[in-house]
């Protein structure tokens, strides 16, 4: 396959990272379907895409044209035999039973071409290709936070991952006007394995009551970087970060450098989730 043989691009789920990553999609000219099996979603995510394309006409990002042309290629949908199209990203929760379980779903009604990419964050590729029919059109097409704006995609390759297909997905993030890099399949692949300690030190730092969220994330800023570990979290989405952390300390045999905290369990627990749900270590108005 090749990038002119792509006319559609599923995207499923309509989250923190699948309703940008369907922005990216639309903007690059492909027709994108996005699905999500909660409506409420769909609706965020259309309203998303709205701002999103007027601030970037705002700021003379793209022409009113563009906008309207970007916008006319999404299908918002809820309804599961929907998801038909050459090219699927998934990006649900991080749970390698309901990828699996979507992945099995989306290959049934599109056959055996159809090529089958990952968001995760963490799980192994090879992990979720097993069982799948054609396992070498699953690949890892790993998006960061905010995906319109994040220049950088992993494209992980697992063990049975066709080499065209990653170097098909490599340009297809290139042509969407992303920077690929290639990585193995080995947990948190690059960037979320050296990241990973950017949240649990700063959280061990916190359990021990060295210094308030608040002090940390200061702190971090003032030393350059762009937002500190707490309000990246709530960026991210605490669940979310938590079950990554999760899965890598599971991968590396509970290695207790990647030991997650009892005060994300906590925030997770009372579903104080960070800003998709006004409520993290901060909190935000829910506009
Ligand atoms: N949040 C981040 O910063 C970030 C960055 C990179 C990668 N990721 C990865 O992207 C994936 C999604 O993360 P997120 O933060 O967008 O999660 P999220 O919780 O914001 O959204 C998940 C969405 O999936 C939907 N969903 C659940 N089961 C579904 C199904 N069977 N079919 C269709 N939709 C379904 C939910 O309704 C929800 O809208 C995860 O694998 C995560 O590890 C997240």
């Amino acid at each position: 396959m090749k990038i002119s043989d792509i006319k559609t691009i599923v995207v499923i789920g309509a989250g923190v990272m699948g309703r940008g990553i369907a922005l990216v999609s639309a903007r690059a000219g492909f027709r994108t379907i996005l699905f999500d099996i909660n409506a409420e979603m769909l609706k965020v995510s259309e309203s998303h895409a709205q701002k999103f394309f007027s601030k970037s006409v705002e700021r003379g990002k793209m022409t009113e044209e563009e906008k309207n042309q970007a916008l006319g290629n999404l299908i918002y949908t809820d309804k599961a035999e929907d998801r038909r199209g050459e090219f699927v990203i998934e990006a649900i929760l991080e749970r390698l039973d309901l990828k699996q379980q979507v992945f099995k779903e989306v290959a049934a009604l599109n056959g055996p071409g159809c090529i089958l990419a990952s968001n995760t964050s963490t799980i192994p590729i090879t992990q979720i290709a097993n069982g799948i029919e054609n396992p070498g059109r699953v690949v890892g097409m790993h998006f960061f936070n905010p995906a319109p704006i994040m220049k950088l995609v992993e494209v992980i390759s697992g063990e049975m991952t066709d080499p065209a297909i990653s170097d098909l997905t490599f340009q297809l993030a290139e042509f969407m006007g992303k920077k690929a890099v290639h990585a193995k399949d080995e947990p948190g692949f690059i960037v979320n394995r050296v990241a990973r300690h950017f949240y649990v030190e700063s959280l061990k730092v916190l359990e021990e009551q060295v210094a308030s969220h608040e002090v940390i994330d200061a702190l971090v800023r003032n030393y350059g970087f762009r937002m500190g570990p707490f309000e990246l979290m709530d960026l991210i989405g605490i669940d979310t970060n938590l079950a990554v952390t999760k899965s890598m300390h599971a991968s590396f045999f509970y290695d207790e450098k990647f030991r997650p905290s009892r005060i994300q369990q906590k925030k997770v627990d009372a579903g104080h989730i960070g800003r998709k749900s006004g409520r993290g270590f901060y909190t935000y108005d829910p506009k």
